[in-house]
């Protein structure tokens, strides 16, 4: 078991990462004893997780609502949303009852949301059960759903009161989502720590295959990045936008494709590598680097190619979707680009011909 701590003025939380933490019930005893406790997933996690989560509770004496909702990015919204409401209100319960999220991103965010709404906030558990939900959505408090105009365009800052990633999990990960979760484990490295680059350089052959010892390390390492930074800039009025490195890309690949058309971590792969392409025309990073990346990304089984015109994706077209960007300020689009392998900014690029242009190089033909 390991715990890392996220710091924030009201004391924080913890996160617990642990092979066999869904079946330990010490470490939900704290949050839901004695309470009632809803535990919303999907019809994909339900049937391997939500058996082991379930009899952790009932050991602690808590019989949980079950909320199961459809699976997949393309249910990220309103409607979806409202069903926990529903559950939630048809079986009374109150602004003290707790809610776990078990399950990937989409469960994390949307539970994290509707959890942030009911009765106007109630507290909520993290159990993150995909690499990226453990490596990055349940740690942070960011809380959405999709807009047809943008992605998680709707949504609110709200913290966990714990999250609690069972490693034991990634087990049953199709390789495609285990390959989703780590882009976002590689963007670590490329903002911020470039010996943790070098690891993954060393060990992506085993990590792509799926060696749950590595993965442990991975996330674990991961957390430890993503917690310093929201301790730091829980808002992200500063340093945690350096967090989107390649999503204003990804994002945009995400909403012009259709929601789920594109994972999340590919997009977000595809997106840093014309992140990356941007970078090198601004003078920061070399072709060599550029190399390195797309070769980091392509031994991941990540796609280093963007949907390009013959998608429907012109350069002028991710450029309209960019402009719906979070990051977009007084209606100037900001970007998060590389100085150098490792160390990452956010900047506004006056040029847009040079976004275009990268944007460009980095599609498909
Ligand atoms: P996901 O939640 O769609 O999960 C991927 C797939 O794996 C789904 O089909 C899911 O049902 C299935 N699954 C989950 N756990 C499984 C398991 N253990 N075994 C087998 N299948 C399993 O996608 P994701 O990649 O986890 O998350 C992507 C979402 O996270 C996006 O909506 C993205 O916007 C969001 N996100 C949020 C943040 C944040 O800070 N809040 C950060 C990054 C990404
Ligand atoms: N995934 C970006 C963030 O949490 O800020």
């Amino acid at each position: 078991m390991r715990v890392l701590k996220v710091n924030l003025a009201d004391g924080g939380y913890p996160i617990h990462i642990a092979r066999g933490a869904l079946s330990n019930p010490a470490l939900l005893a704290p949050y839901v004893t004695g309470k009632s406790v809803a535990i919303v997933t999907n019809e994909t996690v339900a049937p391997l997780y939500l058996e082991k989560a379930r009899a952790s509770l009932r050991l602690l004496g808590v019989e949980p609502l079950i909320i199961i909702l459809p699976d997949g990015e393309a249910h990220k919204h309103w409607q979806t949303l409202q069903r926990i409401f529903d559950a939630l209100l048809a079986a009374r319960y109150e602004r003290h009852s707790v809610l776990i999220a078990l399950g990937g991103g989409v469960i994390g965010d949307m539970g994290g949301f509707a959890a942030a709404c009911y009765q106007r906030g109630m507290p909520f558990l993290q159990m993150p059960t995909t690499l990226l939900a453990q490596v990055d959505s349940s740690v942070g408090g960011k809380t959405a759903i999709n807009h047809p105009l943008g992605k998680n365009m709707i949504g609110a800052f709200y913290q966990p009161l714990a999250v609690i990633a069972d490693t034991d999990t990634l087990t049953t990960l199709p390789a495609r989502e285990r390959a989703a979760g780590l882009a976002e484990v590689v963007k670590y490295g490329l903002i911020r720590d470039l010996d943790f680059l070098e690891w993954l350089e060393k060990h992506m052959p085993e990590l792509s295959e799926g060696n749950l010892e590595l993965l442990g390390e991975a996330v674990y390492r991961s957390c430890q990045h993503k917690a310093e930074i929201v301790a730091r800039d829980e808002r992200e009025t500063g340093e945690r936008a350096l967090l989107n490195f390649g999503h204003t890309f990804g994002h945009a690949i995400e909403t012009g494709m259709g929601y789920g058309a594109w994972l999340h971590g590919e997009a977000v792969a595809a997106g840093m590598v014309m992140a990356a392409r941007l970078s090198a025309k601004l003078g920061w990073l070399r072709e060599e680097d550029v190399a390195r990346i797309v070769n980091l990304l392509a031994s991941a089984a990540l796609p280093t190619e963007a949907p390009g015109a013959g998608d429907g994706m012109t350069p002028e077209r991710y450029l309209e979707l960019m402009r719906h960007d979070k990051k977009v300020l007084d209606g100037q689009l900001r970007l998060v680009l590389l100085r150098a392998p490792g160390e990452a900014l956010v900047t506004r690029v006056e040029d847009e011909t040079m976004i275009l242009e990268s944007i460009e190089t980095s599609s498909r033909h």
